[in-house]
């Protein structure tokens, strides 16, 4: 018996970050849109627990409990008073410290995977809970579409979308750790006034209406310095893009991915183009928006 879950990744298109809390966590007014990259996590009964990835950037994911698809195994095994013996296997296509909450499909796929497999009839509310103790972002890898996430980025509220948006990835030659895109975000507002993050209502209008122009005006990024300074050269991508026709470019949540949204899946595959023949990038790739969140894509018997 093995089950198979697709998840996808997911771009921010605002990311409204307030000061820091007591708990070190940040409250954000987060707008998630889910794209068509994604992750596949298949899991399979094994003596013990065990992880492993093929992919791209399969050598530097943690094979260890660490990697989140280990944590939602034993979180849900925990509830449940079973053992967590699982083959976790990662196809990954989402990029590795990228700002695309790869790391979180990976923890809700798992997650997802082991209730089908150890028929855990877990309630959605239940998931989403799992979830929220897992990470910031990976309630929404659960739910998918596109959504605005308050709170640490875990409280979800579905969003109406009117349209498919069409966009480019940019992925840099070396990732980005959160914590540390968060401290620097801290570190550059020392001393400033931070106003409590909320959603913007022209923002939320356009993906409401599915008009690619208004989005690509309201689009936000609070996170956006604090990755340029840590990794400056990606202020050169940003402008590659929007050279090459792109409407709006942005670094996507704690990057140190790019994001590109474009007119139409033409321009899409132009701009994917331009960058790719730059020579800037390590790897380019074209995904449209809103899309899915986990899905069991196939249950094999024994
Ligand atoms: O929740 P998650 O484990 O994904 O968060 C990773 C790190 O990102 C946290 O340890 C924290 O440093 C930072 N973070 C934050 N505020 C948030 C979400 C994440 O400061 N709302």
């Amino acid at each position: 018996m093995s089950v198979t879950v697709r998840v996808p990744a997911k771009v921010n298109v605002q990311l409204a970050v307030g000061a820091a809390r007591p708990d070190g966590f940040h409250d954000l007014a987060n707008v998630f849109l889910a794209v068509g990259l994604y992750d596949e996590v298949t899991v399979t009964p094994a003596d013990e627990l065990r992880v492993t990835c093929e992919g791209p950037d399969a050598d530097q994911v943690p094979l260890d409990v660490t990697n989140l698809a280990a944590r939602a195994a034993i979180a849900l095994a925990e509830r449940r008073g079973i053992d967590p013996a699982v083959h976790l296997h990662i196809a990954k296509d989402i990029p590795v410290a990228g700002g695309m909450a790869g790391g979180s499909a990976d923890g809700a796929g798992a997650l997802l995977a082991c209730d089908a497999l150890w028929g855990a009839n877990a309630s959605r509310e239940e998931l989403l809970d799992i979830c929220a103790q897992l990470g910031s972002d990976v309630p929404f890898s659960l739910v998918g579409g596109a959504a605005l996430g308050t709170g640490r980025g875990e409280k979800l509220r579905a969003l109406e979308v009117g349209g498919t948006f069409h966009w480019v990835f940019a992925m840099a030659g070396r990732g980005l750790s959160t914590p540390a895109v968060f401290r620097e975000f801290d570190r550059l507002g020392e001393g400033a006034d931070i106003p409590a993050p909320v959603a913007s209502e022209p923002l939320l209008d356009a993906l409401a209406k599915g008009d690619p122009d208004a989005l690509a005006a309201a689009v936000s990024n609070d996170l956006q310095p604090a990755a340029l300074s840590l990794f400056p050269e990606l202020a050169d991508t940003l402008a590659a893009g929007r050279a090459a026709g792109a409407l709006t470019a942005l670094v996507s949540g704690s990057g140190p991915t790019t994001a590109f949204l474009a007119r139409d899946a033409e321009s899409a595959a132009a701009v994917a183009e331009t960058l790719r023949s730059s020579g800037m990038c390590r790897a380019v790739r074209t995904a449209s928006g809103p899309a899915p969140g986990a899905t069991v894509v196939r249950a094999a018997g024994a």
